[in-house]
C-alpha cells in the first residue's frame, strides 16, 4: 500500500502523501494570491536549495526563520495533502513549493499577478539524483537498476511525469513578467549574482550585508548543517536517514554514474524531445 503510485490526468503520484483530492482541489479552488511567490521545480533541481534562498531573500538576509521552522512549513509544497492545508493557513507574503506540470497548476495563478521562479537542472543530473532518491525515500518505488529507471526517466514514467513535458510546459511562460527561470548550474557558478537577479526579478533590495548573508546561509555546508533544511527531522517512515537529502551538490555528477552508452540512449532522446524549445541551457555546450 504504502509505495503504490495512482494516476491523475495521466500523471503518476505516490498515495503516501498526495490524494486525487487535493490536487482537484489544488487545480481547480486553490486561491493564488498576488502576492505569492512560487518556487516551481521538477523534482530534484534544486527546490530546496531556491526554497532557502527565497526564505532568506524574504527575511531580507536573517537566517533566522531559516533556523527554527522547517523548509516545508516555510513554503510548502501545496500538492500535497499536508502541504495544501500549510500553505492555506501561511500568512502572506506566502512562499509556495511546487512539482507540478504546468497543466495541473492553479488555475487562479493564470489570473493573478502571483511570481513563479522555476530552477531547472541538467536532466542527466536530476535523474542520477531521483536514482538515489528514490531509494531513501519510502513512499517512492525501489527504482531497480540504474538502466531500468533510465528507461522509466525517459518515458516519463516516473512520479511528476516526463522531465521534457514539464520543461517544455513550464518555459511556455517565458518572456511573461510574473515568470522567471534560473538553472542549477548558475546558481552553482554564481550564488550571489543569482541571489540579485532574483531579488531583480522580485523587487526586493537587500544591502551588502544582507546579500553576504542569503549567499553564506544558502551554501551546502550551511544547509546540511541547518536541521530545519536538511531534512534529518523529517519522520522516518517517511525518509531514510541513512542517506543525505542533500546528497553531493555538484554538476555533473552523472558522468560517475552513466555509462557512455546510456548517456549516448539519454542525448538521443534529448534532442528528439527538446526539438524547437528556442532556449540554450548551460549543459548544451
Ligand atoms: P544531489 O542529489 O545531486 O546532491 P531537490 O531539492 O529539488 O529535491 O534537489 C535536491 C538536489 O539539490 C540534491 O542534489 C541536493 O544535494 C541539491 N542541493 C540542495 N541544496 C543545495 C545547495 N545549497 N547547493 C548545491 N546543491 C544543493
Amino acid at each position: 500500500m504504502f509505495k503504490e503510485y495512482f494516476q491523475y490526468k495521466g500523471i503518476s503520484f505516490p498515495e503516501f502523501i498526495y490524494s486525487p483530492c487535493a490536487l482537484q482541489t489544488v487545480e481547480n479552488n486553490f486561491q493564488v494570491l498576488d502576492d505569492d511567490v512560487f518556487n516551481v521545480t521538477y523534482q530534484k533541481s534544486g527546490t530546496v536549495w531556491m526554497l532557502e534562498i527565497l526564505s532568506l531573500i524574504q527575511s531580507n538576509g536573517d537566517p533566522s526563520w531559516c533556523q527554527t521552522v522547517p523548509n516545508w512549513d516555510r513554503a510548502p509544497w501545496y500538492e500535497t495533502v499536508l502541504g495544501l492545508r500549510r500553505a492555506r493557513r501561511n500568512h502572506s507574503p506566502r512562499l509556495i513549493s511546487s512539482h507540478l506540470p504546468i497543466q495541473l497548476f492553479a488555475k487562479s495563478f493564470f489570473k493573478s499577478k502571483a511570481k513563479v521562479i522555476y530552477t531547472i537542472r541538467n536532466p542527466k543530473d536530476v535523474l542520477v539524483s531521483l536514482y538515489h532518491f528514490a531509494q531513501m525515500f519510502h513512499p517512492f518505488k525501489d527504482p531497480g537498476s540504474l538502466d531500468q529507471f533510465l528507461e522509466e526517466f525517459l518515458k516519463g514514467d516516473v512520479p511528476f511525469g516526463s522531465w521534457f513535458d514539464h520543461v517544455r510546459g513550464w518555459m511556455g511562460l517565458q518572456g511573461h513578467e510574473n515568470f522567471f527561470y534560473i538553472t542549477y548550474e548558475e546558481l552553482l557558478q554564481d550564488l550571489r549574482g543569482s541571489v540579485e537577479q532574483i531579488c531583480q526579478f522580485l523587487g526586493k533590495q537587500l544591502d551588502e550585508q544582507a546579500l553576504d548573508s542569503v549567499v553564506a546561509n544558502a551554501s551546502f555546508q550551511a544547509m546540511r548543517k541547518n536541521k530545519m533544511s536538511n531534512f534529518s527531522t523529517a519522520p522516518s517512515f517517511i525518509l531514510n536517514k541513512n542517506s543525505s537529502f542533500l546528497r553531493k551538490g555538484i554538476s555533473g555528477d552523472w558522468k560517475n554514474h552513466l555509462t557512455a552508452s546510456q548517456s549516448e540512449r539519454f542525448d538521443c532522446v534529448y534532442q528528439e524531445r527538446m526539438q524547437g524549445l528556442d532556449v540554450t541551457f548551460p549543459w548544451d555546450n
